[in-house]
């Protein structure tokens, strides 16, 4: 399977390269090596059990066994899938459709062999009400999968209840169970209870798995399933790379690299991380990576809980090649504070062909007769050499083609990448604990009772209104 590998490139950050100013020289990178490779073991046990299980994902026969039992259910009666969730509840899933499924999935019946899908991980009661319009006529033969560890997810809570409002009144109760699926904890939790109450179909998300890991869960792989993407081949796929990031050569190893090189950077300055895809099916997977990175990665405290070290390099995502024309006059121009990530596809899977330049315009003969993804990955490279110019470093992923085992590969690659750069920054990976404070005030300002650190709901609702009143001075 080695020609089917992704791979790690990282020439462009080499001093040889960009100069010694901003680039690693050959020590520094050995110093890097030194300095991880004691944490490959410690790793490899972490992402295996203890502080989080992502890394048992990829060999667990039994969860994509009980999703392809209930898609096998479920698909013959279903024509709208409805995901319904927020967070590591919904963007893996949405990098998987992107990615796997063709553009015109929803739009074309001849191109998809599954139901349409649409995944909302929002509350802006304009975006949902106009679905609700699209769907209220299609709802008999529409599936909610709604998905949230707790279930005290304001936001999917809130979608779920309008779900349920409208399958009740249509079509009475009993009739959820038949088109709501539960993924929730095991054994406890609101949602847990609601799929109890209503006799739900229920997919586990797994115990010890965070969110942002769990996409190869049933999290992401029920709706991939619905949607016919081969989630055997995207297991294999992580499977195939858990061997390469757990292994203890440094230089072999492309998760402890790429954390090294990333870590390097921040320490010297640069603590914005861009994750440019020259692809379109890569796009989500951008935005996937922003949360991997940003909710694991942004912490206050060190490890001992109490040392205050805010660190976190800040994750953005950026598209090639339309952000060229958007972006790339800072990223060459502007403060030299980024690392770049470019996503690569070697074979596209379609070839499409210009036609002929006008005569009367001979300028436009280069373009002639030329492969539209000769030009796309054209204008990588030209831009990979043009950051470099500017001394800016820069990695690549290279992806030999698009695929479902492509794919598994780049999840598990960038899951343990992040757990290596968890280790290296001395944090807890594996919590989000500054999430928490934003979702308990939306709590108290939806009139929430009972006790909240040792006061009320009410209470804290009061203040919350008094520090957020507008004041009529500051407003221009
Ligand atoms: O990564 C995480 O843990 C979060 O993004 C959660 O996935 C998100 O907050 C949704 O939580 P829940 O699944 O409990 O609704």
């Amino acid at each position: 399977m080695a020609d089917r590998q992704i791979r790690l490139y990282y020439k462009n950050v080499l001093a040889d390269v960009i100069g010694a100013e901003h680039g690693i020289t050959k020590e520094q990178l050995d110093g890097l090596s030194k300095q991880i490779t004691p944490l490959i073991p410690k790793i490899k046990d972490e992402i295996t059990g203890g502080a989080t299980r992502y890394g048992l994902l990829p060999a667990d026969k039994q969860i994509p066994r009980l999703v392809k039992r209930l898609v096998r259910k479920l698909k013959p009666k279903c024509e709208n899938l409805v995901v319904l969730g927020i967070g590591g509840s919904a963007l893996g899933n949405i990098a998987l459709q992107t990615a796997l499924n063709p553009y015109t999935w929803n739009l074309d019946y001849n191109a998809r062999r599954g139901p349409r899908l649409f995944i909302f991980d929002n509350v802006d009661p304009s975006q949902f009400g106009s679905f609700l319009d699209y769907i209220s006529t299609r709802l008999g033969r529409t599936i909610f999968n709604v998905i949230s560890k707790s279930g005290q997810t304001a936001e999917t809570a809130a979608q779920l209840m309008i779900i349920q409002k409208l399958l009740t009144a249509k079509f009475g109760a009993k009739r959820l169970k038949e088109q709501v699926v539960a993924t929730t904890d095991a054994k406890a939790g609101t949602l847990r209870k609601i799929a109890d109450y209503y006799e739900l179909p229920t997919l586990e998300v797994p115990e010890g798995v965070g969110g942002r890991f769990s996409v190869l869960s049933a999290v992401g792989l029920f709706s991939a399933a619905m949607t016919e993407v081969n989630i055997d081949l995207l297991l294999a796929g992580a499977a195939d790379i858990s061997e390469r990031v757990t292994n203890p050569d440094f230089y072999k190893n492309p998760a402890a690299v790429n954390a090294a090189i990333q870590y390097h950077y921040y320490n010297r300055g640069k603590k914005i991380s861009v994750m440019m895809p020259y692809s379109y099916a890569l796009k989500d997977f951008a935005d996937w990576y922003r949360q991997l990175w940003a909710e694991s990665l942004g912490k206050r405290y060190a490890l001992d809980g109490k040392s205050e070290i805010f660190v976190g390099p800040t994750p953005v995502k950026a598209l090639g090649v339309t952000d060229q024309h958007s972006q790339v006059q800072l990223y060459r121009e502007g403060p030299n504070d980024k690392v770049f990530t470019l996503l690569e596809v070697q074979n596209h899977g379609r070839k499409l062909k210009t036609g002929p330049a006008p005569k009367f315009a001979p300028e436009l003969d280069y373009l002639a007769r030329r492969d539209l993804g000769e030009l796309f990955n054209a204008e990588k490279k030209a831009t990979e050499y043009a950051l470099c110019a500017s001394n800016r470093p820069c990695l690549t992923v290279l992806f030999p083609k698009i695929d479902a085992y492509t794919i598994g590969q780049f999840i598990f690659l960038y899951e343990a990448t992040t757990s290596y750069a968890g280790a290296l920054f001395g944090i807890n990976t594996y919590d989000q604990p500054a999430v928490e404070l934003g979702k308990q005030a939306t709590f108290a300002l939806m009139g929430k009772s009972g006790s909240y650190e040792g006061a009320t709901y009410e209470k804290f609702a009061e203040n919350i209104k008094s520090q957020t009143k507008v004041d009529e001075t500051c407003l221009v």
